[in-house]
């Protein structure tokens, strides 16, 4: 019962995530709740008709985003923020997911007069009773828009700034298209006085993706790149990111259609190079891979990768995280008791 055994293991395998949009957990039942709780003229009026126009969007990023904020524009109200926090570490738990980096994204919620404070402080709210209820550890990314202007991504900083003890970084990400990382190199500038972390996003095949990555090394000054696996095309690009151990959080997502996860070639070839990379579920509720658990164990079968290997993913992703050092290890030392238990030695 070898699959058995591994199945096994990878679910109880203490595990981290570092690339997750809280606005990609609304499930068919969540988006339904919340459409009748803000009576709401929703296109879609059942289970079955919401998981239709999921299967039925255009593929791509901008196919993806343009679906995606459909549906987010549901959310209106604190206890919507709340609430899907709160069940977005239920969803840990059921994972064994210990420690979890979270991305929100303000503008999309300011632009449709949603004040700022009615985000954070339900997310935060959600996050503080969600860690009490389930015992997973969270912190939160602010994403930046990168399809709006850099002034909004200015008033953005600044409406943070009270709420600076409640987030940990900054990201960018949406339409990357005509969107290059170089757009907010003032804004990283001045977030960097407000001592935040940095990622960005760079997704996979973008127009000028390897140009894109080099832009959030140089002029961003990112210590992460979410997705990043055009890095594979350049050699020198490849160093750099070793050289600086530059965490990468792939996403091996799949929709109903994909005969396999996406880019898992890719992530093995990047994985086999060294760099520090990590697996993600990105927007779990939006894809058929679901949540991380699952997500591993189809990655796991079709990249024939090991338990050492699973194990070295998630070190990856503790290494990677935005934890102080003394934390990181507590984690990666449970993480390595357990290969341990399990007959994998990680020494
Ligand atoms: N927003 C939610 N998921 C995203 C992704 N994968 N890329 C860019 N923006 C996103
Ligand atoms: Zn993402």
């Amino acid at each position: 019962m070898a699959f058995n055994n591994m199945e096994e293991f990878i679910t109880n395998l203490p595990k981290a995530e570092l690339h997750i949009h809280i606005e990609g957990t609304l499930s068919s039942e969540m988006i339904l709740k919340i459409v009748t709780r803000n009576k709401i003229d929703f296109p879609y009026k059942s289970v079955k008709e919401i998981n239709k126009a999921l299967a039925m969007r255009i593929p791509g990023l901008k196919g993806f985003l343009d679906h995606h904020y459909l549906v987010v524009s549901i959310i209106q109200t604190q206890a919507d923020f709340y609430e899907i926090t709160y069940e977005l570490l239920r969803k840990c738990k059921e994972n064994n997911i210990v420690y979890i980096e979270i991305f929100f994204d303000p503008q999309f919620h300011t632009t449709r007069e949603i004040p700022f404070e009615t985000v954070i402080n339900g997310i935060h709210q959600g996050r503080l009773d969600g860690s009490g209820t389930f015992g997973v550890e969270a912190n939160l990314i602010m994403c930046i828009n990168r399809e709006r202007s850099v002034e909004s991504a200015f008033e953005m900083l600044a409406q943070a700034r009270p709420h600076r003890d409640k987030i940990i970084g900054i990201g960018l990400d949406s339409y990357e298209e005509k969107n290059p990382p170089r757009k907010f190199a003032e804004v990283y500038l001045r977030a960097q006085e407000d001592g935040y972390r940095f990622t960005a996003h760079c997704d996979v095949d973008q127009v000028n993706s390897v140009e894109h990555i080099w832009e959030c090394l140089d002029i961003l000054k990112v210590d992460r790149i979410d997705h990043g696996i055009n890095s594979i095309e350049d050699p020198k690009l490849m160093k750099e990111l070793k050289r600086r151990n530059i965490c990468m959080t792939t996403c091996p997502i799949w929709r109903s259609t994909d005969p396999e996860p996406q880019d898992i070639r890719r992530i093995k070839n990047i994985y086999e190079f060294g760099l520090l990379v990590t697996l993600n579920t990105d927007d779990p509720a939006e894809f058929d891979s679901g949540y991380l658990t699952n997500l591993l164990m189809e990655v796991q079968e079709k990249s024939d990768y090991s338990k050492f290997d699973i194990v070295h993913f998630m070190k990856n992703a503790f290494e990677g995280s935005w934890l102080s050092r003394s934390a990181k290890d507590d984690y990666i030392k449970s993480l390595l008791d357990y290969a341990a238990v399990h007959g994998v030695n990680m020494a």
